[in-house]
């Protein structure tokens, strides 16, 4: 593997979509070959299954739920992440595997390590290298919600437990987690992101 996985987490209402496109187009601008992949789709297959999973009128049972995050995931390592990397292009995802552990083992109960469990073998080393973290409370991030999914829509509890078992994940493994504190304007977001991002892989300007 010679390409880098960064992938941006959190709750609702963080802004990491916004984030990661303009991280994407930021390294573009330097020459870099970027694959940009949200979660869960990215595939045929995986745009299936978003659909399944966050149709707000559709029922889906908690471990339904997380082997259908798992499902698309896989596919999605097996279409485009992986090979990607292993062409030494850069990733840029708009959410992993951690918000499985977070959303699925942290919110729903489910237990991080028996949801990590069902994703390992469809990922085996696609695994994101960096993960940043936007921190944020969940009130502020339900407020700024503009058009809540079947999972968006639970409430500030569900989204409260969300955000620990993130805490938890980035204090358990510091050397992944970059956090940044999402509750400030998206200008200074973007420019502690970048920072991480060009202290760890200094990348040179081409324009
Ligand atoms: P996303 O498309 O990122 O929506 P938003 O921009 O509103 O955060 O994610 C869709 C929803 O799916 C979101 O509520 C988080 C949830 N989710 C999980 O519960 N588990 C997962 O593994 C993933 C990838 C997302």
């Amino acid at each position: 593997m010679t390409g880098h996985y960064i992938a941006f987490e959190g709750i609702e209402g963080t802004g990491k979509s916004t984030i990661a496109a303009r991280l994407a187009t930021h390294l573009e601008q330097r020459g870099i070959d970027v694959l940009r992949v949200r979660e869960p789709g990215g595939t045929a297959t995986g745009e299936r299954i978003r659909h399944v999973l966050l149709d707000p009128g559709g029922s889906v049972a908690p471990w339904s739920e997380a082997l259908l995050f798992a499902a698309a995931r896989a596919q999605l390592a097996h279409e485009l992440v992986g090979p990607a990397l292993r062409r030494g292009r850069w990733v840029v995802s708009d959410r992993s595997v951690y918000s499985s552990l977070a959303y699925q083992g942290g919110g729903r109960g489910l237990g991080m390590a028996e949801v990590k469990s069902v994703n390992a073998p469809g990922l085996r080393e696609v695994w994101p290298e960096m993960v940043i973290l936007l921190r944020l409370d969940a009130a502020t991030g339900l407020a700024r919600q503009e058009d809540p999914d079947r999972i968006g829509i639970e409430g500030v509890e569900f989204q409260t437990k969300v955000g620990q078992a993130f805490d938890e994940l980035a204090d358990q493994d510091p050397a992944r987690f970059v956090v940044v504190d999402a509750a400030g304007d998206l200008e200074s977001v973007w420019k502690s992101v970048v920072a991480h991002v060009e202290g760890r892989w200094p990348v040179s300007s081409t324009t």
